[in-house]
């Protein structure tokens, strides 16, 4: 294992895992190199057949820009399979990336990542793998897992060689597509300089190579570990000044226009909202308190801790505030959500603050009419679902085909995701269809202001004051 001896030739890419990570890098990989056969193998049979489907509306991801990709690359380059050992065999490179969630149970449960998916991707890879192979990690991991996949890669090694380097994805959902053609950086950490320049090599046919970072391993899997809890932090710091704003009458997008006017801070994630959703954020700076509470350092894990608690609080009090201003009971009342998944452009409900709201509500004896362009009410029907409302005979939501539908004899409206078509409501022909005296919750700060004015709806804005315009002494 001390010496590897890299493939000569690099033809086959198997990348493990079809999910939001997986489908769309290697789209772009297959896309920029047409000389590599790229496919992509899952253990979801369903989900092989989604990205196999003639239909390009019915692939499992939703991206600007990828339909047209898939339909240039599927089945000339680029392929995707469920015969995950015969492709592990047949590949000089392979991509790990599978999902790495938070553990549940057992040590750790709650912060540290579950490496599952991982470890028996491992084995199975020392079992089916032929020759040299570079392992490359995509799916973000806590610092030294290359150490695990190495130590189970090492235990079958008849004829065989693996190298692990630490490619982490930076690609946000939505972007997913344009951040993978125009990365801002590609991150390879490795020990084997021969395999990071393999894999340098493939990622320069579209991307120059001053944007390639080199690292070692552990730098690059901290790195990402780190980039995604600095996002985070700007994004609670923000919302915890959208606080202070309603209180001092203060505007957050004022305020948030004059700090990212500092060159040092810039103008990027500082968007205050309903809290940060998605399959990342959260996660992974669980995995970083984890890594700290392991290595001893409880100031760091608090400090980052702080981040998510910010991010907590944030949802409850959207929560709090609109049972507040419906006269504090929400018994029976209808509430049209727009918006379901955790940022407009995506279909992915992953960690969405919807989800918290939601429940909230529906507690609180609300019924909820929830409209969302691209998330389907199967997902929605998952993310509601828990044991706790299992038990409840009556189904609390009900799913909205069109924004009329939901907002029909509401009491409040809640803007929960930046949909395009959120900002096109014209309010002013929407309040006949709402019950007497309505509210707008707008968290994301993307309703029409002006047409508003024209309404009688009350409205909340978030990160500034109260109108309750109409002469209620709310
Ligand atoms: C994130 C990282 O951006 C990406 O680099 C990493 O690879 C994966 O995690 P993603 O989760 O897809 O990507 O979306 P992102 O655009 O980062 O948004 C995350 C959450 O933060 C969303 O809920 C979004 O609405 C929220 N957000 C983002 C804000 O509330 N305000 C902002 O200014 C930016
Ligand atoms: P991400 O957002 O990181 O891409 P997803 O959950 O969307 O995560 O996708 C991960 C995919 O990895 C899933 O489709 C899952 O079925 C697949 N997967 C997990 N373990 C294995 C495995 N051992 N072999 C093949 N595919 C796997």
């Amino acid at each position: 294992m001390d010496i590897f001896i890299p493939p000569k030739n690099i033809s086959r890419i198997c990348c493990i895992g079809a999910g939001y990570v997986g489908g769309p890098t290697m789209a772009v990989i297959a896309d920029n190199c047409p000389e590599i056969t790229v496919t992509v193998v899952d253990i979801n049979k369903d989900r092989i057949e989604s990205w196999n489907s003639e239909n390009l509306k019915q692939l499992p991801v939703y991206e600007p820009g990828l339909e047209n990709i898939i339909e240039k690359t599927r089945g000339k380059n680029l392929f995707f399979s469920t015969n995950v050992h015969e492709e592990i065999g047949l590949a000089d490179i392979i991509f790990l990336c599978v999902n790495t969630p938070t553990k549940i149970n057992g040590f750790g449960a709650g912060k540290a990542s579950d490496l599952r998916w991982i470890e028996i991707c491992a084995k199975e890879i020392s079992t089916h793998a032929k020759g040299s192979t570079i392992i490359v990690e995509k799916s973000t991991v806590p610092v030294k897992t290359a150490e695990i996949l190495k130590d189970i890669l090492n235990t079958r090694l008849d004829e065989k060689s693996f190298t692990v380097l630490s490619n982490p994805e930076f690609l946000a959902e939505g972007s997913a597509i344009n951040d993978l053609q125009n990365p801002d950086r590609v991150l390879i950490g490795g020990e084997d300089e021969a395999s990071i320049e393999i894999l340098s090599n493939i990622y320069t046919k579209w991307v120059d190579k001053p944007k390639i970072i080199k690292t070692n391993v552990w730098s690059s899997e901290l790195s990402k570990l780190s980039a995604n809890a600095f996002l985070a932090q700007r994004i609670s710091s923000i919302n915890s000044i959208s606080a202070i704003c309603e209180k001092t009458g203060a505007n957050i997008q004022e305020v948030s226009k004059s700090i990212g006017s500092d060159n040092r801070v810039g103008h990027k994630f500082l968007k205050s909202g309903p809290g940060f959703g998605g399959s990342c954020f959260q996660k992974d700076l669980l995995s970083l308190i984890y890594l700290c509470e392991f290595y001893n350092l409880p100031e760091v894990s608090k400090y980052w801790e702080g981040v998510i608690q910010i991010n907590n609080w944030q949802k409850k009090r959207i929560s709090r505030l609109i049972l507040e201003k419906l006269f504090g009971t929400l018994n029976g009342k209808k509430i049209a959500i727009l918006g379901f998944a955790f940022k407009a452009n995506t279909n992915d409900t992953r960690e969405s603050p919807s989800i918290c709201v939601c429940k909230d509500l529906i507690e609180e004896g609300a019924e909820l009419y929830i409209h969302d362009p691209k998330v389907k009410a199967t997902q929605i029907d998952k993310e509601l679902t828990d044991e706790q409302y299992k038990k409840n005979e009556s189904k609390r939501w009900h799913f909205c085909e069109n924004i009329d539908l939901a907002l029909q004899d509401c009491s409040a409206a809640l803007i929960m995701t930046e949909w395009e078509e959120y900002t096109k409501i014209d309010w002013s022909e929407k309040e006949g269809l709402m019950l007497k005296p309505s509210w707008l919750f707008d968290a994301r700060l993307v309703a029409n202001i002006n047409n508003l004015k024209k309404t009688n709806i009350n409205y909340w804005r978030l990160g500034n004051k109260i109108i309750a315009n109409k002469g209620t002494n709310y």
